[in-house]
């Protein structure tokens, strides 16, 4: 099946009643029919029927052998660090989302080491391998910065180096990128976001490229003994959203680059990062690993209050965290998702207090652009 076919059928069944829609199997346990047999589901935690399907669904939309859908992206991420031990280390993204710099930070007491890196330069990921590196964690493009690292040269130097490549897909949705395809051996989603694309549902999923069977009994024997799987009504919900990822994500992805286009011109904006302007250092790499460049923008503005100001200007744009829905939501992120992220990351990265971030919905263009201009005007005065 092609992308669009994949995500409104999914890895739908039809049952003797020939519902189109999902059942949603409510229940915690299951019947055994007889001393020792099984239906194959005996317990809620270690698996549902409605989850299954969806775990199909998404495994099958990111190319890979087998997905767990958990309650969140970091419940997803927390699955990835438990795969590593003591004296292990890690590199990651030095710009990402916030909260996995503070998982990380926990997980340190347990003794796995992490390095923030310019995952943009190989040279750079190269020189900090050691004989102890077990895994390279990535956004691409990054949560906020919008920087595009090689996924094809990474999975190589990762494979050389006998470590676990890992992607965060969350910006880009396999819609518009599969790190499987190019080398990456488990992809992580924050399912909240675009998967979801109605602000609804708190999600995440853990995907597995084939032949990984070690990995996937560790990631098993991990989900069903810590027990962070998804609901089944949420798992309904995922399954009735994915249904319309791609002609979400397409709208948003052509709003974006309108959208993009049109920040330049606006006097209060000093820089915009978006993936799908030619300017983008990363867009010649982007656009030969991506089918799509998503609808997530960054922006700085000429002063830090003016970034401050709009916030309490928008009068159609949502100020609130999160992205990938269908409503455009604006962020700051110093103070919201990037919160607890140390300075000298910041510093590294240029993620200041000038720094906006735009989730592009599915609203008219238009309105969104009219609205950016006159909170800009109006938080300049
Ligand atoms: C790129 C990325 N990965 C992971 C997460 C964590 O996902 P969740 O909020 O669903 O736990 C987020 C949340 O903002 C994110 O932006």
């Amino acid at each position: 099946m092609k992308d669009f076919s994949l995500e409104v059928r999914g890895c739908h069944k039809f049952d003797a009643t020939g519902a189109i829609s999902e059942p949603i199997y409510l229940s915690a346990t299951y019947r055994h029919p007889a001393f020792r047999q099984s239906t194959g589901f005996d317990y809620g935690r270690v698996a549902n029927p409605t989850r299954q399907v969806l775990e199909e669904t998404i495994a099958a939309l990111e190319h890979g052998s087998r997905a767990w859908a958990v309650s969140s992206g970091m419940a997803a991420i927390q699955l990835v660090l438990q795969l590593f031990k003591p004296g292990d280390h890690v590199l990651l993204s030095e710009d990402l989302y916030g909260g996995i710099v503070r998982l990380a930070s926990i997980y340190e007491r347990y003794g796995v080491y992490f390095e923030y890196v310019d995952t943009r330069d190989l040279a750079v990921i190269e020189s900090r391998i050691r004989p102890e590196t077990r895994g390279i964690f990535i956004e691409t493009p990054s949560n906020p910065m919008m920087f595009v690292s090689d996924i094809r040269g990474i999975a190589k130097l990762a494979h050389a180096n006998n470590a676990l490549f890992i992607v965060d897909n969350t910006f880009l949705s396999p819609h518009f990128q599969r790190p499987l395809d190019l080398g990456a051996d488990i992809i992580i989603h924050s399912g909240t976001k675009y998967l979801c694309g109605h602000n609804d549902v708190i999600c995440g999923f853990l995907i597995t490229k084939g032949g990984l069977t070690d990995i996937e009994s560790q990631v098993e024997l991990l989900a069903k003994s810590a027990g962070p799987t998804l609901s089944a009504l949420d798992a309904w919900l995922m399954l009735r959203s994915i249904k319309t990822l791609g002609i979400r994500v397409e709208r948003q992805s052509e709003s974006a680059l309108h959208i993009a286009h049109f920040l330049k011109t606006l006097p209060e904006v000093t820089d915009v990062y978006y993936v799908g302007l030619p300017e983008h250092p990363g867009h010649e790499l982007h656009k030969s690993q991506a089918a799509g460049f998503g609808g997530m923008i960054s922006f700085k503005v000429r002063t830090p209050a003016i970034a401050r100001n709009v916030l309490e200007h928008l009068k159609f744009i949502i100020y609130a965290e999160s992205l990938g829905g269908i409503e455009t939501l604006l962020t700051y992120p110093l103070v919201q998702t990037h919160a607890e992220m140390p300075k000298e990351l910041i510093e590294r990265t240029g993620l200041d207090d000038y720094l906006l971030r735009l989730s592009v919905g599915i609203e008219d263009a238009e309105d969104i652009e009219q609205d950016l201009q006159q909170a800009l005007a109006s938080a300049a005065k």
